[in-house]
C-alpha cells in the first residue's frame, strides 16, 4: 500500500509515495527523462552522502568499449536495452550508492522493479519546452536524432510518464536549481533509509 503526499515548497511540486516496508531501501536511484539533471544531481548528492556514484550508461559504455551512440548506431536499440538490464541487475548487489539511469530505463517494469528492491528511486521531472532547453545543443543522444527532436521529445515523455510516475519522489527540477535539487533528494532518502 502506497501513500501519496504532496507538498508544496515554494515552487517545487513534491511527491512523496511512502515506500513499503518490504523494501530494503540503501541505495538511490534517479530515473527522469534526458536533461532533467540526473547525472549533476547524482553527482551532488553522492559526494553530500559520502557514497559511490554510478551512471547505468557509463557502465555500458565502460563494459562495450563503445559510445551509447556506437551502440545504437551498430546493434540497435534492442540490444543497448538488454545490455541496461543486465547493468541494473549487476547494481542491486550495491550499497550505499548512487545511481544515475539512462531515460528509458525505466520504461521497463523489470528494470523498475528491481531498482526498488533497493534503492529509493526519485524522479526528476521537467516539462518537454524545459527538456528542450537543455538539450538542445548536445548530440551524444541518438533518441534526439530525428528531423522533429521537439515533437519526438514530447512523444517519449509522453509514453514513458506512467513509468516515471511510479518513482518512489517525483520531483520537479523546472525552478530549482541543481544544489536545491541534490537537497530534496537527501531529505526523502534520509526519510526512507535503512539506518
Ligand atoms: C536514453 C537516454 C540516455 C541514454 C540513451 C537513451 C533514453 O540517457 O541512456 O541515449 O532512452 O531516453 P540520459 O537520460 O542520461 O540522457
Amino acid at each position: 500500500m502506497t501513500r501519496i503526499l504532496a507538498l508544496e515548497t515554494g515552487n517545487l511540486k513534491l511527491e512523496t509515495h511512502c515506500v513499503q516496508s518490504d523494501r530494503r531501501i540503501v541505495n538511490i536511484a534517479l530515473i527522469g527523462f534526458m536533461g532533467t539533471g540526473k547525472t549533476s544531481v547524482g553527482r551532488l548528492v553522492a559526494e553530500q552522502l559520502r557514497f559511490d556514484y554510478l551512471d547505468t550508461d557509463e557502465m555500458i559504455q565502460a563494459r562495450t568499449s563503445r559510445t551509447i551512440a556506437q551502440i545504437f548506431k551498430s546493434d540497435g536499440e534492442e540490444t543497448f536495452r538488454a545490455l541496461e538490464e543486465k547493468v541494473v541487475e549487476e547494481i542491486s548487489a550495491r550499497t550505499k550508492t548512487v545511481i544515475a539511469t539512462g531515460g528509458g530505463l525505466p520504461a521497463s517494469p523489470k528494470n523498475l522493479a528491481s531498482l526498488k528492491t533497493h534503492a529509493l528511486v526519485v524522479c526528476l521531472w521537467a516539462p518537454p519546452e524545459k527538456i528542450w532547453e537543455r538539450v538542445k545543443n548536445q548530440s551524444h543522444r541518438p533518441l534526439l536524432h530525428d528531423s522533429d527532436p521537439q515533437k519526438k521529445i514530447r512523444e517519449l515523455l509522453a509514453a514513458r510518464e506512467p513509468f516515471y510516475k511510479q518513482a518512489d519522489v517525483l520531483l520537479n527540477t523546472e525552478l530549482r536549481s541543481l544544489r536545491e535539487v541534490a537537497q530534496q533528494v537527501i531529505h526523502q532518502f534520509r526519510l526512507e533509509a535503512v539506518q
